[in-house]
């Protein structure tokens, strides 16, 4: 059987990686990542399910983020000429796009002897870049294989263990925190640069800060992202040690104490269904989050 997607020898030992590496795939000129599929699928989905916008900078200011004026289905549409990003998320919404998912995860699984554990909640996002657009410095807190599809791109990827990079506070989450990341314009020369072509995959670590500068054409890259047991638990301590934050009770990083980690992570278990409940009660994410940490939680 052809493989979907390549595990290149020696790249992936006993536990998952905590650096960058590299895969080789065969999607490229897949009839799932053509334009007019694309836009149809853009615009089948809900609309918090696409977000798209106009030109925008690595260090982007979140709130003067530029609009480009177009629906979902119109921005993939124009995609050559309207100088815009774009992310439809959770394309695993449509079977298609989910049994593509899972077909590519369950094979880098077979190939890895178990280091995917299980590789659950997965979930996939497309990325439908026009030329040399840029997505702007953020992590994501999943693991994710990258695999370039259409024209080129270059990632600069950091390690978030990295404090020149970025802050223990900036790599905490809370609800409604925006992505996007302080950059400097000095933090390039100690970035691992990928360039991706089409068939090329790369691995992005677990909230490894990364910024993407697209090549001269149309950029389709398809993004498979999942979990395992240790990143659910490190995303349930950032978003813990957030809200101790919050609070004002700045915290250590995860793994300084294995025993107050399992406690956090405990805590993180029975007070999640509670802040699900009182966010449904009172119907508004924000006031959700100031019942839970008080006023300061809702002016970042
Ligand atoms: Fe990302």
């Amino acid at each position: 059987m052809t493989r979907l997607i390549e595990v290149l020898p020696g790249t992936v030992g006993r536990e998952m990686p905590s650096r960058t590496f590299r895969l080789k795939h065969q999607l490229a000129g897949h009839s799932l990542f053509k334009l007019e599929r694309l836009a149809k699928l853009a615009a089948s989905l809900p609309a918090e399910s696409t977000e798209f916008n106009g030109p925008v900078a690595p260090g982007q200011d979140p709130k003067l983020t530029p609009s480009n004026g177009l629906s979902a289905e119109e921005t993939v549409r124009r995609i050559e000429e309207c100088q815009s990003w774009m992310v439809i998320k959770n394309v695993e919404q449509d079977p298609e796009y989910k049994a593509l998912l899972d077909a590519c995860l369950d094979q880098v699984a077979d190939q890895t002897g178990g280091v995917m554990g299980g590789a659950r909640r997965r979930q996939a996002f497309i990325f439908v870049t026009s030329p040399n657009n840029v997505t702007p410095f953020h992590m994501d807190p999943e693991y994710n294989f990258l695999l370039q599809i259409r024209g080129s791109k270059r990632m600069s990827l950091f390690d978030h263990k990295d404090r020149r990079f970025v802050s223990e506070e900036d790599l905490e989450m809370y609800p409604g925190k925006h992505r996007n990341l302080p950059y400097r314009e000095s933090f390039e020369a100690k970035a691992t640069q990928q360039h991706l072509e089409p068939g090329d995959s790369i691995f992005v670590p677990l909230f490894d800060p990364h910024w993407v500068q697209n090549g001269p054409e149309v950029s389709v890259s398809f993004s498979i992202t999942w979990h395992t047991d240790t990143s659910e638990n490190l995303v349930k301590l950032s978003y813990v040690n957030a809200g101790l934050r919050k609070l004002g009770f700045p915290q250590r990083p995860a793994g300084t104490s294995k025993a107050l980690d399992a406690i956090k992570v405990a805590a993180y278990d029975v007070a999640r269904p509670l802040y699900d409940v009182v966010k449904k009660f009172v119907g508004d994410r924000r006031k959700a989050v100031a019942l839970f940490f008080g006023r300061t939680a809702v002016a970042n």
